[in-house]
């Protein structure tokens, strides 16, 4: 397991399009999570000014586009995006090789030119919401897990930092993958936690034991009365897991 402080593990989802309900989410979070997923809803809304006033709060962001287009197309919108100084965005992997590698280069060229740190470039394999019939749907005739397989492989050596992946999946990709190849989680929820809309859920510490080295949490910490507590909590749980390790 890559040696990580366990609360910087945690990137909280703020999924609202509202701003002065993510800043005053992102502020109280300050110190008990790693950073701040914006995914479309944040930023179909507020765009990048929003980006730039959650970014002065100091947590580091994950801007969550999943991009998709032809590779020029998608290398013009990571030059215009780098400059937001993000930690980690992402990309549809199944915009194939040409377009991640052009998205890669275009990620480096803008940190080199504007001076902030390269973000990495997460791949999205998979949707979790499609199923065997929605890939035959569109011509992918083959199991979900093998297509994310696939995928990551396909992003590995592209040059991708990473990929989105469902709990369920760690294990495989944790195994097919280099260790340095990050695997980002939503679908958590601690113990007893409510499982809402999420179907195959783990707990953080289930999915960092299996080698997740980022988990994407939302509602588990944005819908509870105590944001800061809630997220606390889960890195406790995280802690114990690695005073576990040291013992052994
Ligand atoms: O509230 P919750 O913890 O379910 O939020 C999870 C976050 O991760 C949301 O922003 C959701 O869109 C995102 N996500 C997910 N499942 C995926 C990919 C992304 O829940 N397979």
């Amino acid at each position: 397991m890559s040696k990580l402080l366990p609360h910087s593990r945690i990137y909280c989802a703020v999924d609202t399009p509202d701003l002065a309900q993510a800043r005053a989410l992102g502020q109280a979070l300050r110190g008990s999570i790693g950073g701040l997923k914006l995914g479309l809803e944040f930023f179909g809304a507020q765009g990048r000014a929003g980006v730039e006033a959650m970014a002065t709060l100091g947590l580091p962001i994950f801007l969550d586009l999943k991009l998709h287009d032809i590779p020029n197309t998608v290398a013009s919108a990571v030059k215009a995006l780098v400059p937001l100084g993000l930690r980690l965005m992402t990309i549809h992997a199944g915009g194939g090789s040409v377009m991640m590698k052009a998205a890669v280069e275009a990620a480096a060229e803008a940190a080199a030119k504007t001076g902030v740190e390269r973000p990495r470039i997460l791949g999205v394999t998979v949707l979790t919401s499609m199923d065997t019939g929605d890939l035959a749907e569109v011509g992918v005739h083959t199991q979900p897990r093998d297509q994310v397989l696939r995928l990551a492989a396909l992003a590995e050596a592209s040059g991708l930092d990473g990929v989105i992946c469902s709990p369920h999946e760690i294990t495989a990709l944790r195994q097919a993958r280099d260790p340095g190849f990050l695997l980002v989680v939503p679908g958590i929820r601690p113990a007893g936690a409510a499982v809402g809309d999420q179907k195959r859920v783990m707990t953080p510490r289930e999915a960092v034991d299996l080698g997740a080295d980022y988990l994407v949490i939302g509602r588990p910490i944005t819908a509870s009365p105590d944001p800061a507590g809630a997220a606390r909590s889960i890195a406790q749980e995280l802690d114990e897991q690695l005073d576990q390790e040291l013992e052994v």
